[in-house]
This record gives C-alpha cells, structure tokens and sequence, in this order.
C-alpha cells in the first residue's frame, strides 16, 4: 500500500452507520483469535462465535411485526422478524462468520457469493453465485472478517444492491482505516459493524496488527 494515503484511526471512529464493537467478552475472543498460536480448529469456532455476538449487535435495530399466539396459559399478542434475512458471505474467508449468524438467526437464508478480482481491470468477477431471483427480505448482511481495502466488501454491496437489496449491512471482524472510509464514502446508506478497528495496511495490503489470512487460518491452508 505504498504511495497510498491511509487515514488513521481517529479520523474515521466519527463516521456516521460505522459501529465498533466494546463488549468486554468480544475482546477476550478477539485475543485469542488474533493470537498466532491459535490453532485452525479452535480459530474456527471464534470466527463463528464472534459471528454470533456481532450478529446480535448487528440485529439490534430490524423491525418486528405482531402476532398471535397461544401460550400454554392464555393467546398473547407476540412480536415476530419481520420479513426475511439474508446473509452472504463472500467466499471463502465469509463462511465462520456466517455460520455464527446463523446460530442467531437460524432460518436466515445464505446467499453465497464468490469474488476474484480481474487484476487487469480491477473490476469484480463472480465466480460463484447463489443470490436467489425472488427477493423479499427485510436486510441483507454481507460478511467478510478482513476489511482490508475495501474493494470486495464494495462489489458485493453493489452486486446485492443490482439485485434489488435495499437495506444492506456490512459485517466484519477487524476492519483497517483506510477500508471502513472507502466503504462508508462509496456506500453511505449501509450500516458497518466490525468487531475492531486497527492501524493499518501493511504494504502487502494486510491489515496490521490484524490476524493474518483469516481463510487460510479458518480452513488449515497456512
Ligand atoms: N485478508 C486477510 O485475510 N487478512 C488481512 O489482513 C487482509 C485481508
């Protein structure tokens, strides 16, 4: 990333619809996840656990609709989801944070999506998508861990956008400064929640401190 100015730290906590993480609990797994000792199996289950508490927060704000229901004592009027949810991860890196939504969110649809960039044009190839035609969903999530450069997390927004999402929110674990601006300034109306912010990208476009290759430390690839 050299030659490339990167804002620091400070000058996007401001940013409007960006929501970092402070739970004391998300911390701690967020240590022993970025811990280079950390071993694929168990990296596995905190990628799908920090998934779960993220999609808690993430879900805080999605409207509900009332019902009737019976108890085993007396009907009640209750309150359900209203409308779908959609969840899609980009493959490969996407797919433990998508399976901790799901353990909140457990009849939420995946809609995977798959993204190679064409290094010549620079523009966004599927090579995988499984986004359904029929589309009636109250919010769509994208999740990725790493928020790098932001150029992934920005084509599947516009590719769920061309497919008639319109209400769609980022979720990433650790997002860089320079991302999580090019995101927020080229998407305004989508809400990001990542579990941390950290420095910056390094000149291979990690982020740094960060955790390395979260695909290759989720599926054993190192
Ligand atoms: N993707 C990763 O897996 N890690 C990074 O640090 C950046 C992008």
């Amino acid at each position: 990333m050299q030659g490339i100015h990167q804002p620091k730290r400070e000058e996007v906590l401001k940013l409007p619809r960006v929501h970092i993480s402070s739970h004391p609990v998300m911390e701690h797994k967020m240590t022993a996840l970025r811990d280079k000792t950390t071993q694929p199996p168990d990296f596995y289950r905190l990628v799908k656990e920090i998934g779960a508490l993220l999609a808690y927060e993430a879900t805080a704000s999605l409207t509900l609709q009332e019902c009737d229901i019976e108890t085993p004592l007396k009907p009640m009027r209750g309150r359900r989801l209203a409308g779908g949810i959609g969840i899609t991860p980009i493959l490969r890196a996407g797919l433990g944070l998508a399976e901790g939504f799901r353990e909140v969110i457990s009849d939420a649809q995946i809609w995977h999506l798959g993204l190679r960039r064409d290094e010549r044009t620079l523009q966004a190839q599927e090579y995988y998508n499984q986004l359904p035609h029929q589309v009636n969903l109250q919010v769509c999530y994208a999740v990725d861990p790493m928020l790098a450069t932001g150029g992934s997390a920005i084509d599947a927004v516009n590719i769920l956008k061309r497919r008639g999402i319109d209400r769609i929110s980022y979720v990433g674990i650790i997002a860089a400064p320079y991302g999580l601006l090019k995101l927020s300034q080229t998407h305004p109306d989508i809400d990001i929640y990542v579990a941390a912010l950290d420095e910056e990208l390094n000149e291979l476009g990690y982020i740094v401190p960060g955790l390395g290759d979260a695909g290759d430390r989720q599926f054993g690839t190192l």
